[in-house]
């Protein structure tokens, strides 16, 4: 596979990573001509405390317009009125977004409705329909996974209709991510796991995807060798900061690869999942990420054999055989889901049968998979997949990651 003739990468995130970077926020606020920032976070974060390591981090000089706290697991559109009503009362004239990816989603459609006026969130979904820069935003993610540090996109619900409503826009991607371990030092093992397993999908998509460029391939390469490197560590010793900003280096890396040139048909699937059975995105992909190598793999074969080198190290690399390469990083990243399963007293999922909800009942009965078949068709993310997925390769697949099982090579579609 060559690289496409014309492409465009962008990312003009200001990243500033450290075991102290928080301390820098009053500079960059600074910077950006904001002195009276609302922090937009959810409940949860508050709750463990980060809000507090926040804004001790920011000191005596710079006092928070207000707090936001009111931010719901799925974003909505009535969160994102509530939340610019506190900004426009509170005279705010910048956003602390400290969350995942809910909090990030809903803070970039607050800053639509606090820069543009009115409250008329929908005038604005859609790709291109901003034509000019919005007020400073300043990102802070609380895990390190999803990417939206980084990226132009925001997902909001629109509860009234059912419907997710999508805005794309390169003046929604933030001004500045702040990575700071204090954020995740305390994320459960289990979370931690789904999380870093998202921003390992992220880059191998990003990767072997249609829409790869040079640009895109350094920062995926580099996020798989951190992952690879500092996942382990993490689960071995969860207070061990130095790891932990690797890990949220590598899922901001990621994120600029992948929101740079798309996924495929491992999101495919776990939107697919997420959207009939409630189950957490990063518990998807880490259950999809060796099924979307392994699909794809008559395709992508030598693409595919040199993720080993960052996944495994160079004496794997030297040591394994070309033809056997692909089928190494396969078994790798299944390896890895097993010992991430091992560490969380079987939290992590390897299969979708293994995966329980809060009560600890099986989320995924196996008579709902047509269903998510049906949801994976109506899902566009596949169109940089570089094989064709219809009805009955899905099926197939999603019957063979409920089971936990290994794709049937016979039955792979071959190109
Ligand atoms: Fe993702």
């Amino acid at each position: 596979m060559t690289h496409p003739a014309f492409y465009e990468f962008g990312s003009p995130v200001r990243v500033v990573s450290g075991l102290t970077a928080l301390e820098r926020i009053p500079g960059l606020l600074e910077d950006l001509g904001a002195a009276r920032p609302l922090v937009i976070t959810d409940k949860g974060v508050r709750a463990a405390g980060l809000v507090d390591v926040l804004t001790g981090a920011l000191g005596n000089g710079l006092e928070p317009g207000g707090i936001a706290d009111e931010v719901p697991p799925d974003s909505s559109v009535a969160a994102v009125r509530e939340v610019a009503h506190r900004f426009r009362e509170a005279r705010c004239d910048g956003i602390l977004a400290l969350g995942g990816g809910s909090v990030l989603d809903t803070a970039k459609g607050v800053n639509i409705l606090v820069s543009e006026g009115g409250d008329d969130l929908m005038a604005y979904s859609g790709a291109g329909a901003l034509k000019r820069r919005l007020k400073p935003l300043i990102a802070i993610p609380t895990t390190a996974g999803t990417g939206s540090e980084t990226t132009l996109v925001a997902v909001i619900k629109d509860a009234a209709r059912q419907v997710k409503m999508t805005f794309v826009s390169h003046y929604l991607i933030p001004d500045a991510a702040v990575l700071d371990p204090r954020m995740t030092l305390t994320l459960p093992p289990h979370i931690t796991a789904a999380t870093a397993m998202d921003a390992l999908t992220h880059a191998m998509e990003a990767y072997t995807c249609l829409a790869k460029n040079p640009q895109s391939d350094a920062a995926a390469l580099a996020a798989v060798a951190l992952i690879a490197e500092h996942l382990p560590r993490v689960m071995a010793a969860p207070g061990d900061a130095h790891a932990r900003l690797a890990l949220a280096n590598a899922a901001t890396l990621a994120g600029m690869a992948f929101s740079n040139s798309m996924c495929g048909m491992v999101h495919n699937l776990g939107h697919a999942v997420g959207a009939v059975c409630g189950v957490p995105h990063g518990t998807c992909m880490a259950i999809f990420l060796p099924y979307g190598l392994e699909y794809n793999l008559h395709k992508n074969g030598p693409l595919t054999a040199e993720l080993l080198l960052p996944l495994a190290g160079p004496e794997v690399f030297a040591r394994t055989p070309a033809y056997h390469r692909p089928f190494r990083v396969i078994e790798a990243v299944r390896q890895l889901n097993r010992h991430l399963r091992e560490r969380t007293a079987g939290r992590h999922a390897c299969s979708l049968q293994e995966v329980r909800d809060a009560r600890g009942q099986a989320q995924i009965p196996r008579e709902r998979l047509p269903e998510i078949v049906a949801a994976a068709m109506r899902d566009g993310t596949a169109i940089y997949n570089p094989e064709d997925l219809d009805r009955e390769d899905v099926l197939m697949v999603l019957t063979q990651a409920w089971e936990g099982l290994p794709l049937d090579r016979t039955r792979v579609r071959q190109g």
